[in-house]
């Protein structure tokens, strides 16, 4: 197949996983045969530098002609200043907006390998496999804002198609894999959570009879989610919490580095990137865990081009290298390795071991 592929490396460590997650997807292109014409472009603080906007129309007008966009992280110290008019945040939120990729998969499952990296027991973490879909092109995040001398706002707004169209992927989802949904709102204390809880409620009962619907509020699923992980199966929730209860998630994993993302719309364009942010501490090291990057190429070769047997195989050559040891400093301080060598033996346990696509053949 022949798809065009958008890269946006971004900031910080950005441009270092996107690095490591580029060579696994050419090396996919090249075993199974694939044509993967990729387009590098600017975003977030590396699109202000140069041209003085996050999301230059140039950018924009290249992801929205794909068929793919393959993210790295935005932002750092440079741009971050509370009074600085344009952040690098800004262009990835425009860019999720545009495209209309209003429903966020973030799975996580905790490899054995790293179980151990992980600050939770790992009797509670074994069989832990759940998917997180986060809203995300509403409420808080997109809401009016306002500033004054002494007072400011952010407006938090949700319509009920918007959360009708999250909730109903998120049963769609689930439908392949658990059947079992969590929602998770603030109904007692936010009117949109209100209506959030009421539109789920029927999205479920009406259109998803075969799906099991269970309300949680937002704080105490922070503590559910470490104290019980394995009862979750699709959890879906508005922008925020979404955004916040999977860092959090991401400790069930062992680290930030390892989770991977997928925002789909309606469309056919798909963006995928790893939920972790720009990482100022440790960029430009060439150590930053590339796990997640190379993961949102297995959901985009999944979500975007239909090549779950390849997906299978990046996810399988990722599970080797980490069950062989090879693991970065988040993971491993003491026998820490690089980047590079994480990426490198991915790519070799991608050559030596996944014979899946072959069979297809
Ligand atoms: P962060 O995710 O960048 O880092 C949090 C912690 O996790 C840091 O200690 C970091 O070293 C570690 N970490 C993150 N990714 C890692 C990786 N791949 N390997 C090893 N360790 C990793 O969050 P932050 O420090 O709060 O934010 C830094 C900047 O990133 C901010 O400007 C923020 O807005 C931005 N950000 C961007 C995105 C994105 O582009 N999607 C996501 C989150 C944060
Ligand atoms: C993420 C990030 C972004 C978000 C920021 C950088 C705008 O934290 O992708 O999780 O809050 O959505
Ligand atoms: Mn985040």
């Amino acid at each position: 197949m022949h798809a065009e592929i958008v890269v946006l490396p971004g900031d910080g460590i950005g441009p270092e996983v996107t690095a490591a997650a580029v060579a696994v997807l050419r090396a996919v292109g090249e075993r199974y045969r694939h044509r993967f014409t990729l387009h590098e472009h600017a975003i977030g603080g590396a699109a202000i530098d140069a041209c003085g906007e996050p999301l230059p129309e140039k950018t924009l007008t290249a992801c929205r002609y794909a068929d793919a966009v393959l993210l790295g992280a935005v932002g750092g110290p440079k741009w971050s200043d509370p009074r600085a008019k344009v952040r690098p945040e800004q262009g990835l939120l425009a860019l999720r907006k545009a495209l209309g990729l209003y429903a966020n998969l973030r799975p996580v499952r905790p490899h054995p390998a790293t179980l151990g990296a992980a600050p939770i027991k790992p009797h509670l973490l074994s069989g832990v496999d759940l998917l997180v879909v986060r809203e995300l092109t509403g409420g808080i995040y997109f809401g009016d804002k306002t500033r004054d001398a002494d007072s400011a706002s952010d407006v938090c707004r949700y319509s009920v198609g918007e959360i009708e169209r999250v909730v109903r992927r998120a049963c769609e989802l689930a439908r392949r894999r658990r059947g079992h949904v969590t929602s998770v709102d603030k109904a007692n204390v936010l009117e949109t959570s209100r209506l959030w809880r009421e539109t789920a409620t029927r999205v479920a009962r009406d259109e998803f009879p075969d799906i099991v619907l269970e309300h949680q509020l937002v704080d105490s699923m922070a503590m559910h989610l470490l104290s019980r992980p394995r009862a979750f199966d699709v959890v879906v929730t508005e922008n925020m919490f979404g955004d916040i209860l999977t860092d959090e998630a991401s400790m069930l994993a062992g680290s930030m580095g390892l989770l991977p993302s997928a925002s789909l719309g309606d469309e056919r364009v798909g963006l995928y990137e790893p939920i972790h942010g720009s990482a100022p501490d440790i960029a430009g090291r060439g150590i930053a865990n590339p796990c997640g990057a190379i993961l949102s190429v297995a959901m985009l070769l999944r979500h975007s081009l239909g090549l779950a047997l390849e997906a299978d195989c990046v996810e399988q050559a990722v599970s080797a290298a980490l069950d062989a040891g090879v693991l970065t400093a988040d993971l491993a301080p003491a026998r820490a390795a690089s980047t590079a060598q994480v990426t490198a033996a991915v790519l070799e346990h991608l050559t030596a071991d996944c014979h899946v696509a072959e069979l297809r053949d």
